[in-house]
C-alpha cells in the first residue's frame, strides 16, 4: 500500500510513523526534517501539484493533516480524478470552516452547545452584547488558525475584540457566543459517514506557560484518557454530540467522511460542543496514534469507501504525555535556524516527533518553525527527559503538561 500524507507538521510526522510501522510505503507533501527521506516538494495548498503527485506515485490513498486543503476542496477534486482520498468534501469541512453554518446546524439539530448571536457589524455586536452582558466569548465565522477567538469581559477587552475580528481578520461576519465553564475535552472519532469509531480522548494545553499563563498559542502539548473523561461521559459524548452531527451532516446531503474532532466543554449541564475540527489535531494526533494498534491506511481506507463498519478498531489502555518544543519567540515572532542538537538522549519509548525542523545546506537539523518538536511517550518522566535532552537555543516548554490538579482537572481553561 501506498499513502500520501499532505501537510509539514508533527501531526503528519506521527501518521507517517505509523503507516510505516504497518508496512506502508508513504510519500510526505512536503513534510519537515522528520520525514526527510519520504518528502515530495508539494505545497499543501497546491492541489494540482498534489492532484499530479498523488498520479504519479500511484498512490492508493491520500490522507490529508491541515484543514485549509479540505476547506479549498481537496477531497472533491481528488472525487473527480477517481483518486482515494479519507477527508471531508468542502462541503463537510463546512464544520470547521463555518463557525455560523455549524451554530445553525447543531440548532437544527439539537446538539448541545452554548447560545449565540451571529452578527455582521459592530453596531449589531454592541446590540448583542448589552443584551447578554458581560462576559462573552467573541468568534470569527471563518478558519483564524487560532486567532479568532477571545473571551471578553470588559468593555475595553471587547473593543480590542471586535478591532482584531473585524479590521485585523477582516471578518464579515461574527459570534456572540456565551461563555461556558468547565474543564475542555477533545474527542476525535473516524467517520466514513454513518460509522463512527471514537479515539481516546485528549486534553490539549494552549497557552504558553504553566498554570495557563501567556499567550494561546497553537498547543504546547497534552494527554490522553484524563481522568474525567469517564466512560459514562464519552458514551454521552457520542450518542448526544457525534452520532447527531452524522446523522445530520447525511440527512442534509453532506455526508462526513474523514476525522470528525468536537472540541468539548465539561458543564455542569453535561458536554457542550465549542467548536469542530474537520481533521486530526496537532498534538492530538501525536498523542493519540501511539495507542492505536490497528493498521491505519486500513482504516482510512475502509472509511473512504463507506465501510467502516466492517473494521475493527483497536486502541492500548495506556496514557499518553506529549510536550511541545517551541522556539525563542514563539508564539509571537518565533526566530528560526538555530541548531537543534541531543536527539540522541529521548529516552527509547518516547517518540520525537519532528514539526517546525529542516536539514540546512551543511545537514545540520535547524528549527524551522515555532513549534519545533513534540515528545510523547507513556512514561510522565522519560517525556520530560526527553524535552531536557534535546538542545536549541531559546526552547521553551511548559513543565506542567499532564499534572492532574484535585478534582481531575489538569488543562486550559
Ligand atoms: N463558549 C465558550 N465559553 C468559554 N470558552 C470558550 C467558548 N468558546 C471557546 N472558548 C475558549 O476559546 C478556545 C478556542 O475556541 P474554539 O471555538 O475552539 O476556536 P479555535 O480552536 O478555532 O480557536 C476554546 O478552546 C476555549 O478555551
Ligand atoms: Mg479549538
Amino acid at each position: 500500500m501506498k499513502v500520501l500524507v499532505v501537510g509539514s507538521g508533527g501531526r503528519e510526522h506521527a501518521i507517517a510513523w505509523h503507516l510505516r510501522r504497518s508496512g506502508a510505503t508513504v510519500v510526505v507533501a512536503p513534510g519537515n526534517a522528520g520525514t526527510g527521506a519520504l518528502n515530495a516538494p508539494v505545497q499543501a495548498l497546491d492541489i494540482d501539484g498534489l492532484v499530479d503527485l498523488a498520479k504519479n506515485e500511484r498512490v492508493d490513498l491520500t490522507l490529508v493533516g491541515p484543514e485549509a486543503p479540505l476547506a479549498a476542496g481537496l477531497v472533491d477534486r481528488f472525487a473527480v480524478e477517481k483518486l482515494t482520498v479519507f477527508g471531508p468534501t468542502r462541503a463537510a469541512a463546512r464544520l470547521e470552516w463555518s463557525k455560523a453554518w455549524t451554530k445553525d446546524f447543531l440548532g437544527r439539530h439539537g446538539i448541545p452547545t452554548a447560545a449565540v448571536e451571529t452578527v455582521g457589524s459592530r453596531e449589531e455586536a454592541h446590540h448583542a452584547i448589552e443584551r447578554r452582558g458581560l462576559p462573552l466569548v467573541l468568534k470569527a465565522d471563518g478558519l483564524a488558525a487560532g486567532k479568532g477567538v477571545f473571551v471578553v469581559s470588559t468593555p475595553a477587552e471587547v473593543d480590542s475584540a471586535l478591532h482584531m475580528l473585524f479590521d485585523g481578520l477582516g471578518e464579515k461576519t461574527i459570534l456572540v457566543e456565551e461563555c461556558l465553564e468547565g474543564p475542555e475535552l477533545s474527542v476525535l472519532a473516524f467517520s466514513d459517514g454513518q460509522t463512527l469509531r471514537v479515539m481516546p480522548p485528549a486534553r490539549d494545553y494552549k497557552r504558553l506557560l504553566d498554570g495557563d499563563h501567556g499567550p494561546n498559542t497553537g498547543g504546547m502539548g497534552g494527554y490522553t484518557c484524563p481522568s474525567d473523561a469517564t466512560q459514562e461521559l464519552l458514551a454521552d459524548v457520542e450518542q448526544r454530540i457525534l452520532r447527531p452531527t452524522l446523522e445530520g451532516m447525511q440527512r442534509e446531503g453532506h455526508p462526513y467522511q474523514g476525522v470528525l474532532y468536537a472540541g468539548l466543554m465539561l458543564t455542569r449541564d453535561g458536554p457542550k460542543v465549542l467548536e469542530f475540527n474537520c481533521r486530526f489535531g496537532d498534538p492530538e494526533c501525536e498523542l493519540i496514534l501511539p495507542l492505536l494498534e490497528t493498521n491505519l491506511a486500513e482504516i482510512c481506507l475502509a472509511a473512504a469507501s463507506g465501510e467502516l463498519g466492517h473494521v475493527g478498531v483497536d486502541w492500548r489502555d495506556d496514557r499518553t504525555y506529549g510536550v511541545v518544543l517551541a522556539a525563542r519567540g514563539y508564539p509571537d515572532a518565533p526566530r528560526t535556524g538555530d541548531t537543534i542538537t541531543g536527539l540522541d538522549g529521548i529516552p527509547a519509548r518516547v517518540f520525537g516527533f519532528h514539526a517546525g525542523t529542516r536539514l540546512a545546506d551543511d545537514s545540520r537539523l535547524v528549527t524551522a518553525g515555532g513549534r519545533v518538536l513534540t515528545l510523547v511517550g507513556e512514561d510522565w518522566h522519560m517525556v520530560y527527559r526527553g524535552a531536557r535532552a534535546v538542545h536549541f537555543d531559546g526552547k521553551q516548554f511548559r513543565g506542567d503538561i499532564g499534572v492532574e490538579i484535585p478534582e481531575g482537572i489538569g488543562a486550559s481553561r
